[in-house]
């Protein structure tokens, strides 16, 4: 079959919906990833998809639509359905409900529910109106190779296998959308997109299917069934490095030194530190990384390196979507650098009861590091911290020490300074953690616990073995606020209102500890614990 290359001309795109009508395939832009298109209401073009692709059957096919409405005729839509795509759509957000008749089971993978999606990309939108049916697209690559981001890889995959190509040029995105099954009144990430969990849980109750960044074990099922498949891997093998970003970094250059081919993956800030023929750039930001993530791991295919190192970024925000393609790219093959015992990250609303849960930790043999007890052991008069927050911020000085309440009103409703103030403390705070826990590590601990309530704003989840967030209910947090800093019910809400809300915490974190019981009764907090010490640490005192 020979492929045709279109331009994205009014008749060019008109030619493009024509082949779909007749039951062919074509590769279209949208906002996130290239899509392979067929007809959405005909079998044999959905069969004509598997088979370009390359896809077990069973993978069910996102249908694509201009307008929310048109979901009528293939989904049995809801309320929660129309708030989520007024809120987001179009855009990068896909919703599965249940299918109606006119979805042959061909395009669902048998399944009784279908996945919609409404681009935003405005040559799919002309492109979907003149097709007049909904189209079936898959990213536009062969089965388990990264996603298309430029006809130049679609072509690549795909040339001979298709009818047409429309080239739209880079996709603005870069990642494919955020795939949420509508549940009850819940929206429940399967894979998450550039629609994040901050942005979802403003408009309905969020939770996550647990694969994200687990690897699934042996009787677990995805409830995307595309998740449970290698995905996105470059043709030689990825490492993900976890640890402080400055030993990932050594870690690199050694493995240069030794093989000069190595493929590497950093960040721009570290263009000065570590140079090479096969060293790719990732923007610092999350947006940029995930435009630039999957051209990153295409380019390495003729590069003929022997193996792939990566940087884990941050997974707040659109960051979760980068870190999830990263670890299914990579196999689930992640190498501990720097430091080499487990790390257990708590993290969670406050009165949620971390200081009991680390506790419960160092009773089983953890080294506890207690950020908030770090920082202020760090403000004395004269202290570097002292010295380096007081010159961002005179106005909080006090005999040589910032103060509490003066540097709490200057960021209070400034989120600029706020984040000024942030990055001073959490750099210097993480710094004295890091430390630490190489001296425990050379002393001998066999695990260490940092319990940290800015652990994501600090980035310092990817440092972690396991991030472990601790949940109670809201009741029960404000009553032990109360009773903790004896400061009255009006000021505990309002305190808590100002914090993330619990499913940031079930959405971001590997694990949840439930410490919703009677304070003083730890036995259901040890048995969490163990389960986890099992799981991450590997073994118990
Ligand atoms: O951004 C995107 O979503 C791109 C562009 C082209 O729209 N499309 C895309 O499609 O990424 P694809 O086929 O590569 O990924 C679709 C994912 C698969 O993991 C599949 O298992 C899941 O969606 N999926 C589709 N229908 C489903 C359903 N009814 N239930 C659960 N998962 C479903
Ligand atoms: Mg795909």
């Amino acid at each position: 079959m020979k492929t045709i290359h279109l331009k994205t001309t009014a008749r060019s795109i008109a030619r493009a919906a024509n082949i779909i009508k007749k039951g062919g395939l074509v590769a279209f832009p949208t906002e996130t990833v290239y899509g392979l298109g067929g007809s959405a209401e005909n079998a044999g073009s959905a069969k004509k998809i598997y088979a370009a692709k390359g896809r077990p059957s069973d993978n069910p096919l996102i249908i694509h639509v201009p307008h929310a409405e048109d979901a009528e005729r293939y989904a049995v839509t809801s309320d929660l359905y129309y708030r989520l795509a007024d809120a987001f759509c179009p855009g990068p957000l896909t919703m599965i409900m249940p299918k109606k008749d006119t979805v042959p089971y061909e395009v669902t993978g048998g399944l009784d529910t279908v996945a919609v999606r409404i681009p935003s990309h405005p040559v799919a939108r002309l492109f979907l109106e003149k097709c007049g049916v909904a189209v079936a697209a898959p990213s536009a690559n062969v089965s388990g190779s990264p996603s298309p981001t430029s006809a130049r890889h679609v072509a690549k995959d795909m040339d001979g296998r298709i009818d047409a190509i429309i080239d739209g040029g880079e996709c603005e995105i870069g990642l494919e959308s955020t795939i949420v099954l509508l549940k009850d009144d819940r929206a429940v990430i399967l894979r998450p997109g550039a629609v994040t969990e901050e942005m979802l849980s403003a408009v309905v109750p969020v939770s996550r299917d647990p694969s994200l960044l687990e690897k699934p074990s042996a009787d677990f099922r995805p409830q995307a069934p595309g998740m449970k498949y290698r995905h996105y891997a470059p043709s030689s093998p990825l490492t993900l490095l976890r640890g402080p970003h400055g030993d990932a970094v050594e870690y690199m250059k050694a493995a240069l030194k030794s093989d000069p081919s190595t493929g590497v993956i950093c960040l721009s800030s570290d263009r000065n530190i570590i140079r090479g023929k096969n060293v790719v750039y990732l923007p610092d930001e999350p947006s940029g990384q995930a435009r630039g993530l999957f051209s990153a791991l295409r380019s390495f295919d003729d590069r003929g390196t022997p193996g792939i190192l990566s940087v884990i970024p941050s997974r707040t925000g659109v960051g979760l979507a980068v870190c999830n393609r990263l670890v299914k790219a990579a196999g689930y093959d992640i190498r501990p650098v720097g430091i080499t015992i487990p790390v257990i990250g708590l993290t969670g609303q406050s009165g949620a009861g971390k200081s009991t849960v680390s506790k419960v930790f160092a009773g089983f043999g953890g080294t506890v590091f207690d950020c908030d007890e770090i920082y202020h052991s760090l403000l004395y008069p004269g202290s570097p911290l002292s010295k380096a927050v007081i010159a961002a911020f005179p106005e909080s000085d006090s005999d040589g020490v910032p103060d509490r309440k003066k540097l709490s009103a200057a960021v209070f409703s400034d989120r600029g300074r706020l984040e000024l103030l942030n990055s001073i403390t959490h750099g210097a705070v993480l710094d004295e953690v890091r430390a630490g826990i190489k001296r425990a590590e050379k002393a001998g601990a066999s695990f260490a616990v940092v319990d940290a309530s800015q652990l994501f704003e600090a980035g310092y989840d990817n440092e972690c073995t396991a991030v472990i967030g601790v949940c109670a209910p809201y009741e029960t947090r404000l009553g032990r606020i109360i009773a903790r800093d004896g400061i009255s019910a009006e000021r505990a809400a309002s305190r808590l209102e100002n914090q993330h809300n619990e499913d940031y915490f079930r959405v971001y974190c590997d694990e949840i500890i439930e410490n919703g019981g009677k304070d003083g009764d730890l036995s259901a907090l040890t048995a969490q614990v163990r389960r986890i010490i099992e799981k991450y640490v590997g073994w118990l005192k």
